[in-house]
């Protein structure tokens, strides 16, 4: 094992069915196989990448699996969000089933979050539940999908429709395994580190909000699965003050879907979805202006600001459509401050009411 092993911070995520191993640290891809080795018995390990990653890191992380006693097998999964089906799924079980993986051993999601989510299907599913180490390769992934145990996949009627809460066994957290992501993706990734910010750290976006190293990168980047963690294990389910993960979500996942994902990046979404829900928040006093201006000044700082593409009567329509929405209230999540958000019980009516005058002007 490297130095960097004792350098590297270590977070456990307890919940039902496991701990969740997290380690964060600059460099530890390089540890990754001698972490795994001291927590599976088995040494068989099917790391699925995709085909972006794979010419990147699959033979530098194969072969420290090699050298840790790992048989090593692989499957590169087409790159892009179509990948997340049923029928990469299926033949990503036929795979697992030809490489004699057993319980004992492991799958290795090695990319974004549509390969953290599709392994992390896979595996929660083969043989009812199959080891999962998750290296996240994108800041999104990184931040938000690799950790907290939610994977699935789509359907051709929507998204995330089929899936699973599954804890991930062991998380190893690179910072500069992004070093290779495009800058319109790192950007992308930080609409989340923005969310994070809000909901529950002011710190978080003054850092943002100025020069930042590599190693501020880093710090940043724990700070965010540190909240996620905290997060996840008073609320596994997705009951309760999980939902304060989902600010800026409920009318991002709308926008996203009324440009059938093709309009607008994930992260555009989210942020004129959180800009959307400042706005709302400060139309029913609950958001202070300081707020609105914070966002406004981070979301043009890393190219998310964006004009929202679409008249409120859409937008609205949309949200009638959420999976999430069972009711005729929504759990919709406010900033009262940065730093700090609540759930904020909103009838759709009345959402609907406030869309027009919220869209009135580009955001
Ligand atoms: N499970 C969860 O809790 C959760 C949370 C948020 C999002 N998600 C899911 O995550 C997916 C989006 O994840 P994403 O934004 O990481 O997308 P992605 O996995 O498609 O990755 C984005 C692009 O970056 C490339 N890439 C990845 N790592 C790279 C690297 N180091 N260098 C160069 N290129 C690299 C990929 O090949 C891809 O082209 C969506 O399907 C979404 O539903 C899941």
């Amino acid at each position: 094992m490297s130095n960097s092993v004792s350098e590297m911070k270590k977070l456990t995520l307890s919940a039902a069915a496991c701990d969740s191993e997290i380690y964060i640290g600059r460099g530890i891809i390089e540890n990754a196989a001698v972490i795994c080795a001291r927590r599976f018995k088995g040494r068989r390990a099917h790391i699925v990448t995709d085909s972006n990653v794979s010419p990147l890191l699959l033979p530098r992380v194969s072969s420290l699996f090699a050298d840790s006693g790992f048989t090593v097998t692989s499957t590169v999964i087409e790159a892009g969000e179509a990948s997340k089906s049923l029928a990469v799924v299926g033949s990503l079980y036929d795979d697992l089933v030809n490489a004699s993986i057993t319980r004992a051993d492991l799958v290795v999601a090695l990319g974004g979050g549509v390969i953290g989510d599709t392994a992390g299907f896979a595996a929660s599913t083969f043989l009812r539940g199959i080891n999962l180490c998750q290296i996240p390769t994108t800041l999104l992934a990184q931040v938000d999908s690799s950790v907290g145990g939610k994977c699935g996949t789509n359907l051709p009627s929507g998204k995330n429709l089929v899936g699973s809460f599954y804890q991930p066994h062991v998380v190893v957290i690179d910072p500069d395994a992004l070093k290779t992501l495009p800058e319109s993706q790192f950007c992308d990734g930080m609409a989340e580190v923005i969310k994070y910010g809000f909901i529950a750290d002011k710190a978080i976006l003054l850092k943002l909000a100025s020069e930042m190293s590599d190693d501020d990168l880093t710090e940043v980047i724990l700070r965010c699965v540190e909240i996620k963690r905290d997060i996840v294990m008073q609320d596994e389910r997705d009951l309760s003050v999980r939902m304060l993960l989902n600010f800026g979500h409920t009318i991002g996942h709308a926008l996203e879907a009324l440009g059938y994902y093709q309009t607008l990046t994930h992260g555009q979404a989210v942020a004129l979805g959180m800009k959307a829900a400042i706005k709302i928040g400060i139309s029913l006093h609950v958001t202070e202006e300081e707020s609105l201006k914070l966002l406004t000044f981070l979301l043009d700082r890393y190219g998310l600001l964006r004009k929202f593409p679409y008249p409120a009567e859409f937008i609205a329509d949309a949200l009638s459509l959420d999976k999430k929405i069972f009711s005729s209230t929504i759990s919709f999540i406010l900033i009262k401050t940065p730093g700090e958000a609540v759930i904020h019980h909103l009838s759709l009516t009345s959402l609907k009411q406030l869309l027009p005058e919220i869209f009135k002007e580009a955001l």
